[in-house]
């Protein structure tokens, strides 16, 4: 979509860039031994677990498992995309983008297809003020109980009717033109030429979370089909990332403790005119994973809002399923239903924005909501009814992240079940190896050890040299990995951590480097070195073993010839005299 930035130019920024001082901006850090501490922005937490290294330009929370360099705090915690994150960062360092060359062309697209969307909006807008154009929409509004107040705060519009009201304002000009139909406002005649996909319809702007408009929703005046015409997905709009009015509801959000998630674009309007101002909308689309981690971000409680009818039952449904994954660190998620035959718009006009609030914070929640459907659909009475309950209920419960919420679920399963082990000895012993494995106490191999230990000071790199032998004779995993970071440190020895982690962005390795970075060693700093020598020293030792127990087992199977036996006595020799070493120092 856009042209790579430079690898020269990201090391730049972020050399100029203090990851403690970007990460400082925005949430309180304060003095925790050999780095900075505070309370994790990616998770709900009282006591701090969140760290940053100033020396490794890297942050790490030991809670969640976040971690990265600066450039991914800003696009975790600003929601950036990387270019946008790196463009943050060289402003404040005073750098400016070079030039990217040949994808310039798509470079340049999105800040076009804004300023295109920003001029379509304040066409639709000027149309909705005139009069004589927009008389039946200005009626139709206000028979929809609207205030002047709220259409001018939500920047409602109008489309007026003809096929060519928008397109024939781009004139003759080609370019202006292409791009209204980049921007999903124009489409292709058969015959050349453009008309507009917006007409005769009260036109919602939807706005992406940093308040630029991105998208269109248009409704039709009284009925028609489709009630709801929307852009199409553009280079600027993904539905399954934006949610309708969060760039306005985000500090409301965040004040009130929770977000509200209802269907549509007039419940959304017709909640904040009622004074609920921390409702959004999802666009059409069934909720996604992105827009739950929007959510969680602002706030630790969402809540869904559905209609009451079969409908809105299975969307609640389908949006349960899709939260289990997100339910870690003290997030809570909740079901309003409401009554049949009303949805917000409707209900909170009859019944004012309070008592809507109030509906909220009684919703039901998750788990009542998850065991309410699938007892339900189960007889407790029977003993192989009961079970089935169990089994309906374990691929669920199991996607929930491991943690508290998980273990009540398991619980309240139980009880209801009167089934004890949930868990086959199978499943059970699974669960505990990948619990193992994943705990910060692990233990790495070597291999991940001499590559953490570099990563966190690339500095060892020119300390020792890696030893011919592991690279002649190592077939261990990791190695080339091990090789590359020693060729980038030795050339840069004040790299940081950070931005070696940066250079291996979107590669197969670059989530293992993650971890690898984030591994604390518990080491002063003066034992880095011997730890480093002494992890080389036994990989070495290791690949030794390996290149001789190659050799042995194939002479098991065939008389080895003379160089082969003269290369084993040599290997014998070498682990001996690497062993004497070892044992001196
Ligand atoms: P609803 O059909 O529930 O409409 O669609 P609504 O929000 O109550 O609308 P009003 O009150 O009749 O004006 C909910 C949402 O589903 C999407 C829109 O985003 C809408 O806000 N939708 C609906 C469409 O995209 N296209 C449609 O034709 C209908
Ligand atoms: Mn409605």
């Amino acid at each position: 979509m856009s042209g790579k930035i430079p690898r020269e130019f990201i090391d730049d920024v972020l050399a100029r860039t203090d990851i403690v001082e970007v990460i400082g901006a925005r949430i309180s850090l304060s003095k925790g031994g050999r780095d900075l501490k505070g309370c994790c922005p990616f998770h709900n937490e009282k006591t701090p677990s969140f760290t940053v290294s100033q020396t490794k330009q890297f942050y790490h929370c030991f809670g969640c498992g976040a971690n990265g360099s600066a450039i991914g705090f800003l696009m975790d915690f600003d929601q950036l995309s990387f270019r946008e994150a790196i463009e943050d960062l060289a402003e404040s360092a005073g750098l400016e983008l070079p030039d990217t060359g040949p994808a310039r062309e798509d470079d340049g697209l999105m800040p076009a297809l804004l300023d295109t969307l920003a001029n379509a909006n304040r066409f639709f807008k000027e149309q909705l003020r005139d009069r004589d154009i927009s008389q039946d929409a200005v009626n139709y509004l206000k028979e929809r109980g609207l205030s002047g107040e709220i259409a001018a705060l939500f920047e409602l519009g109008y489309a007026p009717p003809g096929w060519d009201s928008l397109s024939k304002t781009a004139g003759d000009d080609k370019k202006t033109m292409d791009l209204m139909a980049k921007a999903g406002l124009t489409a292709r005649k058969d015959n050349g030429g453009f008309y507009d996909r917006f007409r005769s319809r009260v036109i919602f702007p939807i706005h992406n979370y940093r308040g630029q408009v991105v998208a269109f929703g248009g409704r039709i005046l009284h009925s028609g089909e489709p009630k709801y015409l929307n852009s199409p997905e553009t280079p600027v709009f993904q539905k399954g990332s934006e949610l309708y009015n969060l760039h306005r509801a985000r500090s409301p959000i965040s004040k009130l403790g929770y977000s509200l998630v209802v269907e549509g674009y007039m419940d959304v309007v017709a909640l904040a005119q009622n004074g609920v101002e921390n409702a959004v909308a999802t666009l059409g689309t069934a909720t996604t994973e992105r827009h739950l981690h929007r959510l969680f971000r602002l706030a630790p409680s969402i809540v869904f809002c559905f209609d009451g009818d079969r409908a809105g039952r299975s969307a609640a449904w389908r949006a349960l399923e899709n939260s289990l994954p997100e339910l870690a660190g003290g997030r809570q998620i909740s079901f309003l239903f409401l009554p049949d035959g009303e949805d917000p718009d409707s209900l909170v006009r009859k019944e004012g924005g309070e008592a809507f609030q109030k509906r909220a914070t009684k919703a039901t929640s998750l788990p009542d909501f998850l065991f309410r459907k699938i007892s339900d659909e189960t007889d407790l009475s029977r003993l192989d009814g009961r079970a089935r309950l169990v089994e309906l209920a374990k691929p669920l419960l199991a996607k929930i992240p491991e943690g508290p919420l998980r273990e009540l679920m398991n619980q309240q399963l139980r009880e209801k079940s009167g089934v004890q082990s949930l868990e086959s000895d199978n499943e059970r012993a699974t669960r505990r190896v990948s619990r193992n494995n994943r705990s910060t106490t692990q233990r790495l191999s070597p291999m991940a050890t001499a590559i953490s230990l570099i990563l966190q000071r690339p500095k060892l790199a020119c300390q020792i040299s890696l030893p011919e032998n592991l690279s002649m004779h190592s077939e261990v995993r990791g190695f080339s990995l091990l090789e590359r970071l020693f060729g980038i440190a030795l050339k840069q020895p004040d790299i940081t951590t950070g931005v070696i982690i940066e250079r291996f962005r979107d590669t197969e390795d670059g989530p293992t480097l993650e971890k690898l970075a984030a591994k604390d060693h518990l080491l002063e700093q003066d034992d880095f070195l011997p730890f480093f020598t002494e992890t080389i020293n036994t990989l070495e030792d290791q690949a030794l073993g390996q290149s001789i127990e190659n050799l042995v087992s194939r002479a098991s199977q065939e008389e080895l010839d003379e160089a082969s036996k003269t290369e084993l006595s040599a290997l014998y020799a070498k682990r001996q005299n690497l062993r004497r070493q070892r044992s001196e120092s």
